[in-house]
């Protein structure tokens, strides 16, 4: 099976990244085939600085590749390294609806809170298309937020192998009900844009302040606590098998147990699970030229999968005369 998926390099990594999607993404390796890549194009909609695009660029590399994604195992390379995927976005344009683009609950949140619109942002779900269609893609692991532009894609899909025949593999979007929305110190989505991150890779004092910060009800001590309301428990459980779930729950439900004593353990979960990556990650990014060559070698991988899809479309669309 395909497996294809991609992740903005914009700000640090946070939990919810790595529980909704790249530690899956990573999992996906040794039993599928899969294709990950760093979506710097995208992240252009959000950011206009170079400098700091062309670093988080090598960050999200560092990160991805410390975290256990390995190059020999599947094609990992950064977006616009294979120029492609712009030519197949521009295709697909054609085959895509305005109001199909119009009912986007990202682009509508994103103009909601007063961002300008601009066609970057309007026709993102048509690049992301391109992004899952010229690698033939038949699953797309994404947190739910990206469900509705897996499903643009495999409805723009559809209409152009209404007309060309078969040339799209159909995708399908691909959601862990489990970690579906991991939840911010505030309570809602984690998300950078939220600034309620809990982020793998700070140094421990920022770390902890971070989960210090989590929202909890003003309940005294020695009172009974229900888990399942609670934001630490719900970002502790990530990291407990069903025992230690099961162990939490009933310290909660007990009675005498304080929030300031299980953000102190969730604190030093998340410092000593991240740790061997934290320090693996350092040593990448004091080589930048590795990561350059790695990401190079992945990059000719995936632009040998893209050329093949391209072939196809631009013969059936008329580009070859
Ligand atoms: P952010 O919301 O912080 O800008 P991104 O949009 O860059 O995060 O998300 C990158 C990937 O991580 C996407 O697949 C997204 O769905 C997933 N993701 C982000 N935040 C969460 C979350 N809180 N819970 C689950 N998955 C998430
Ligand atoms: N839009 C996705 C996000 O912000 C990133 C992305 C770009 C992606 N292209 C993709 C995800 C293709 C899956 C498939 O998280």
């Amino acid at each position: 099976m395909r497996v294809l998926s991609g992740i903005q390099p914009s700000g640090s990594l946070h939990l919810g990244n790595y529980f909704g999607m790249m530690k899956k993404m990573i999992e996906y390796q040794e039993h599928e085939e899969l294709f990950c890549f760093i979506a710097n194009y995208h992240a252009q909609t959000s950011l206009s600085d170079g400098k700091t695009l062309a670093r988080g660029t090598l960050e999200a590399a560092a990160n991805f590749l410390a975290l256990g994604m390995n190059p020999e195992k599947s094609t990992f390379w950064v977006q616009s390294d294979v120029p492609e995927v712009q030519e197949l976005a521009w295709i697909l344009s054609n085959f895509t609806p305005m109001g199909l683009l119009e009912r986007c609950h990202s682009y509508k949140d994103k103009i909601g809170k007063g961002i300008a619109a601009n066609h970057g942002l309007f026709a993102y779900p048509v690049l992301m298309t391109a992004d899952i269609l010229l690698f033939q893609s038949e699953k797309v692991p994404v947190g739910k937020d990206q469900k509705q532009h897996v499903e643009v894609a495999r409805d723009i899909a559809i209409k152009f192998n209404n007309e060309y025949g078969d040339i799209f593999t159909l995708p399908e979007p691909e959601i862990d009900e489990e970690v579906a929305t991991v939840p911010g110190l505030d309570g809602q989505k984690m998300s950078k844009s939220y600034g309620n991150t809990i982020d793998l890779f700070a140094e421990d004092k920022a770390l902890r302040k971070q989960i210090m910060r989590i929202v909890t009800a003003p309940i005294p001590v020695e009172e009974p606590k229900d888990p399942d309301v609670c934001n630490v428990y719900k970002l502790s459980r990530l990291f407990l098998d069903k025992a230690g779930d099961a162990a939490l729950r009933q310290r909660y439900q007990a009675g005498g147990l304080a929030f300031g004593e299980v953000k102190q353990e969730l604190f030093e979960t998340v410092r000593d699970y991240f740790a061997p990556q934290a320090e693996y990650r350092r040593e990448l990014l004091a080589n930048p030229d590795g990561i350059r060559e790695t990401l190079a070698r992945g990059a000719d991988k995936a632009r040998h999968a893209a050329s093949k899809t391209l072939r196809k479309v631009r013969k059936k669309t008329g580009l070859v005369y």
